[in-house]
């Protein structure tokens, strides 16, 4: 089952069938992508800015904190850095391409040390650190430490790794990234130059699958693009896994309803319809509706979001001109939008994005979101006679 556990997940069939084919080994697209170079990668300019210049400069402080939002570079960009110290280039670093590059990237570098710390959280996995980082780096400038989930270490581990993170051997480089900084002591947090990661703009995401999308061969709708960006809710990595669940084998184009099926999700028109049955007070045919999408395999809490994103465009095609990047639709999408629900008052879409949000929030817990969401149906539409 895939990640967003839609039943029509083609991604997964996909997986599945290259494992049992026994085709050559399965890389997914997001691994596959992973930028070599700082200039590749998408947004976090903050950061890249600040490394860039400290390895350049060579005056790079002992230990970092990469902390933020899953999937929008902290390991990635932790690599960089340790390429970037290490790279035998003269020109900028790192260059993706020497020995030293080449072998961080492949992971068979042995200054280049990650550790995962949800696995090795312990004070004898510290003591080990402690044991390496005595001696200088052997085939390296620098020794790098990368320690991803870094939030995961015990407190006792991390008591046993503050004297070592504040005063390390020279040429040692501690990267320590967390999607929880709050966990993390205060006292680990203060021995470091900390750099917060942040959520991906959609545009910055769609462009970023634009070039992912021609280097694999494929003509994809912008409008398609614009989709995957917004489901992916800012993480790079979520994007790619979703544009990679939207492509079977073979595939070299791909438009915005690939992308909706993907996702499980059903589509405007299906949207257009249970919003003019409730509108009109025919409560039979809004629930049949439910009913169907239900029996169709679209998830009841899917439902819901696709139905308040529904909704938000109406409402926001009634203050915006032209909000085709704002909503990933195309032109005509939106007139058929603008169309079908011009009847319906702001205030009472308003309303109803309300009432389905609370919802939505509350269905999180249910075992049967879809007996509340027909409640719901009946609500609105009595309210609609
Ligand atoms: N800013 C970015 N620029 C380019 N690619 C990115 C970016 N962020 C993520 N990616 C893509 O997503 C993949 C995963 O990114 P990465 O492992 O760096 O995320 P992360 O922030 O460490 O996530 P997590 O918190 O889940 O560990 C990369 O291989 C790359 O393909
Ligand atoms: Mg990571
Ligand atoms: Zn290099």
């Amino acid at each position: 089952m895939c990640r967003r556990q839609t039943r029509s997940c083609r991604g997964c069939a996909m997986e599945e069938k290259r494992m049992q084919t026994n085709d050559t080994p399965y890389i997914a697209i997001y691994r596959r992508f992973r930028p070599e170079i700082f200039d590749k990668v998408i947004g976090q300019a903050h950061v890249v800015n600040v490394l860039k210049a400290q390895i350049a400069s060579g005056s790079v402080p002992h230990a970092y904190l990469f902390s933020g939002t899953r999937g929008t570079g902290k390991t990635t960009m932790a690599r960089l850095l340790a390429k970037g110290l290490n790279c035998l280039s003269d020109a900028e670093r790192p260059c993706g391409v020497c020995e030293n590059c080449r072998a961080i990237a492949e992971g068979g570098f042995v200054d280049v040390i990650e550790i995962d710390a949800a696995s090795n959280n312990g004070v004898a996995d510290v003591r080990e650190i402690k044991d390496i980082v005595i001696y200088p780096p052997t085939s390296g400038k620098y020794r790098v430490f990368i320690i991803d989930e870094a939030h995961m270490l015990t407190q006792a581990a991390s008591n046993a790794f503050l004297k070592t993170l504040e005063e390390p051997p020279e040429n040692t480089v501690f990267i320590l990234a967390t999607t929880e900084p709050g966990k993390l002591p205060a006292t680990i947090r203060s021995r470091c130059l900390s750099f917060e990661f942040k959520r991906l703009p959609q545009a910055l995401i769609k462009e970023g699958l634009a070039g992912i999308a021609e280097r694999l061969g494929i003509e994809a709708e912008g409008i398609a693009l614009s989709l995957i960006a917004t489901e992916s809710d800012g993480s790079f990595r979520d994007a790619l896994s979703v544009l990679e669940q939207c492509l079977p084998p073979g595939r070299v184009n791909l438009t915005r309803e690939d992308v909706l099926e993907a996702v499980g999700s059903a589509g405007d028109d299906a949207f257009a319809e249970l919003s003019e049955a409730v509108e009109a007070g025919d409560t039979a045919a809004a629930l049949l509706k439910l009913a169907a999408l239900i029996a169709s395999g679209k998830e009841v809490r899917r439902i819901m979001e696709d139905w308040i994103d529904y909704y938000r465009s109406a409402l926001l095609i009634k203050y915006i001109e032209k909000p085709e990047t704002l909503l990933a639709r195309a032109p005509e999408n939106i007139d058929e939008i603008r169309k079908r629900t011009g009847n319906i008052s702001e205030s009472r879409l308003s309303a109803s994005i309300v009432k389905l949000s609370k919802l939505y929030n509350e269905s999180r817990w249910l075992s049967h979101p879809g007996i509340l969401l027909e409640m719901l149906i009946i609500e609105l539409s009595e309210e609609a006679r």
